[in-house]
């Protein structure tokens, strides 16, 4: 057999899908979605390998209701179940009859006391990397794309929303029956769904936001800008390909900044801080729409393509947006990011390399900055070593070249080849690619606010420090020695009043030096804030933090006990990891 993904029982030599028509209804009480999932393949006849997680089956039939023959294997922890369904010869389609188990990876099930309101319950999927497969059965790799249609049921006094174009929304009784349909060929990790209690506002001509009512007026100015955001990501990428940037706001427990589900963007509420300084998030889900939406990784292993391409683009329209100054600060800060994640896999070096191979390893568990940074940096040394304009032709010819499609960083390196002779040689491409660590010589980020912030090492900043950005402060924090004396401690708390930033960026910096420093305000601050937030991004370092602090991994552990229940799964199995790891 010919595995071309290590995360999916897909074989390429069997039929491969090509469409899928989706009817769910969502059971709140039984927290299960009860559903048919119909694929249609490339050809007939044979046996296809789908990929399935926790799913009940109750029967597999052809489109005419002939019972087919299928055969569910052992589970695997990390690819989960083969489910191998023989098609007779000329029949393309099958149709599956499921239930999503109980712990289904891809879902969350908020109770009303999740969520902002308080009243309804809220569901939710999230399936990067490998998670699809827990609530539809097919094919669940990047490389065998997909269209779909779908049509979910559920309570009427609740809004649905997928990553796709609504098509109508029909009241029956208690319940509403509401259809969309997804046109472009999409990986299956960008299947996506929400339902609640939601209400949207209009942020321009292709956008509107949605959010819990009492969210959503404050949603609507933090993003009230992303209209000209569209616009400089076009300038850089061509037009843009999937017709509406829709927004969503959702529960705190959201494990991730932002998730860049195609139409419809999936967003951490930690991002509204009322003065729009976090909205490079955006700008980051954005740029997706091109680069691994429209061109994506064909496995987990060149995830960098998806991610360093897009921090790339993400700068750039930051730097239109914000001016050069801000977007060094953000290289700073993602820089010092790199360094930490490259000195936390000290005992895997093999995945600080761009290409990875993750046979055996849950994406999840290989997750880190170094294919946002590494791959950045990657790209930015690319840049300098051919000029900005010759980039910039050429990332619209790897647009051109790849639309629609799932590729490997081999096909990568060819057009690069192709269209860029002699680049790859000028910047030693395969220590970027294939080495582990950064490179000596990566571009460094320069600017005046930069050497400000940095020159002050571990003094106390001067007053006019009140007007930093949360760059500039992270920047500062993350460069203090751990621990740092108390005195310091107290004094950046009693002048810039950290332990209450409203800036979630700026209070995770500083409670994760302050808590290693053994600063009581903080550790009382962090051990309420980690009961607020689900944000994976904030709950790493945060435990990490209380696990090394003088005397809090007491505290770490008695958090995860009280919280768990409150984040997602993907993010309380990697509070576990740290647990495990600091034993
Ligand atoms: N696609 C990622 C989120 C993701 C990665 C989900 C891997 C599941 C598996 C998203 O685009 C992302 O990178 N989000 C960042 C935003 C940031 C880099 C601006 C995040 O969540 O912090
Ligand atoms: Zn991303």
């Amino acid at each position: 057999m010919a595995r071309l993904d290590p995360h999916s029982h897909t074989d390429l030599s069997q039929p491969r899908q090509r469409h899928l028509s989706w009817k769910a209804e969502v059971d709140f009480a039984g927290r299960t979605v009860r559903a048919t999932a119909s694929l249609r393949f490339d050809r007939g006849g044979g046996p296809v390998d789908l990929d399935s997680r926790g799913l009940q089956l109750e029967q597999v039939t052809e489109p005419d209701g002939t019972p087919l023959r299928f055969e569910l294997g052992e589970p695997d922890p990390i690819l989960g179940q083969r489910l191998r369904i023989t098609l007779p010869p000329g029949v393309n389609a099958c149709v599956i009859r499921y239930r999503t188990g109980p712990e289904a990876s891809a879902l969350q099930w908020l109770e009303p006391e999740q969520t902002a309101g308080g009243k309804a319950p809220f569901l939710y999927s999230q399936c990067q990397a490998i998670h699809a497969r827990s609530v539809v059965p097919l094919q669940d790799t990047p490389r065998l794309r997909i269209t779909y249609d779908a049509e979910l049921t559920l309570p009427a006094g609740l809004r649905g929303l997928m990553a796709a174009a609504a098509v109508d929304r029909v009241l029956q009784g208690e319940r509403a029956v509401e259809r969309y349909r997804m046109d472009e060929p999409i990986p299956p990790y960008l299947f996506a769904f929400a339902v609640g209690d939601l209400a949207s506002r209009e942020l321009g001509p292709r956008s509107r936001v949605w959010a819990e009512p009492s969210v959503v007026e404050r949603a609507a100015h933090e993003f009230a800008g992303v209209d000209g955001m569209l616009t400089s990501a076009e300038a850089l990428f061509g037009p843009y390909p999937w017709g509406r940037f829709d927004l969503l706001v959702l529960p705190p427990s959201f494990p991730y900044g932002g998730m860049e589900n195609p139409r419809l963007t999936f967003l951490t509420p930690t991002l509204l801080t009322g003065d729009r300084s976090l909205v490079n998030v955006v700008a980051h889900e954005l740029s997706h729409s091109w680069t691994g939406n429209m061109v994506s990784n064909a496995s987990a292993e060149d995830f960098w393509l998806n991610e360093g391409f897009t921090v790339f683009a993400e700068r750039r329209i930051l730097e239109v947006l914000e001016g050069p100054d801000l977007v060094a600060l953000h290289a700073a800060v993602g820089r010092q990011t790199l360094d930490e994640a490259v000195a936390n896999f000290r005992d895997r070096p093999e995945l600080t390399r761009l290409r990875t191979k993750l046979e055996g390893v849950d994406p999840d568990d290989a997750f880190s900055q170094v294919p946002y940074e590494k791959g950045y940096l990657f790209l930015r040394t690319l840049e300098e070593a051919v000029g900005g304009p010759a980039f910039d032709r050429f990332l619209k010819r790897y647009m051109d070249a790849f639309r629609f499609r799932s590729i490997t960083t081999e096909e990568l390196l060819e057009l690069v080849r192709a269209e860029l002779p002699g680049a790859l040689e000028a910047v030693d491409a395969p220590r970027w690619i294939d080495g582990e660590g950064v490179p000596p010589g990566a571009p460094v980020a320069r600017s005046s606010r930069l050497e400000q912030v940095e020159g002050l090492k571990a003094q106390l900043p001067p007053p006019e420090a009140r007007d930093w950005s949360p760059w500039e402060w992270q920047v500062y924090l993350n460069h203090l020695p751990r621990p740092s004396p108390a005195e310091l401690m107290t004094a950046l708390d009693e002048r810039f009043h950290l332990t209450e930033a409203p800036n979630p960026e700026v209070l995770v910096a500083w409670l994760t030096v302050a808590i290693r420093s053994g600063h009581a305000p903080a550790i009382q601050r962090a051990e309420a804030f980690l009961g607020e937030v689900g944000r994976m991004k904030y709950l790493k370092p945060l435990y990490a933090a209380l696990i090394a602090g003088p005397g809090t991994r007491s505290l770490a552990e008695a958090c995860a006990r009280r919280y768990r229940k409150r984040y997602h799964v993907i993010a309380a199995a990697g509070v576990d990891a740290l647990l495990r790891k600091g034993a």
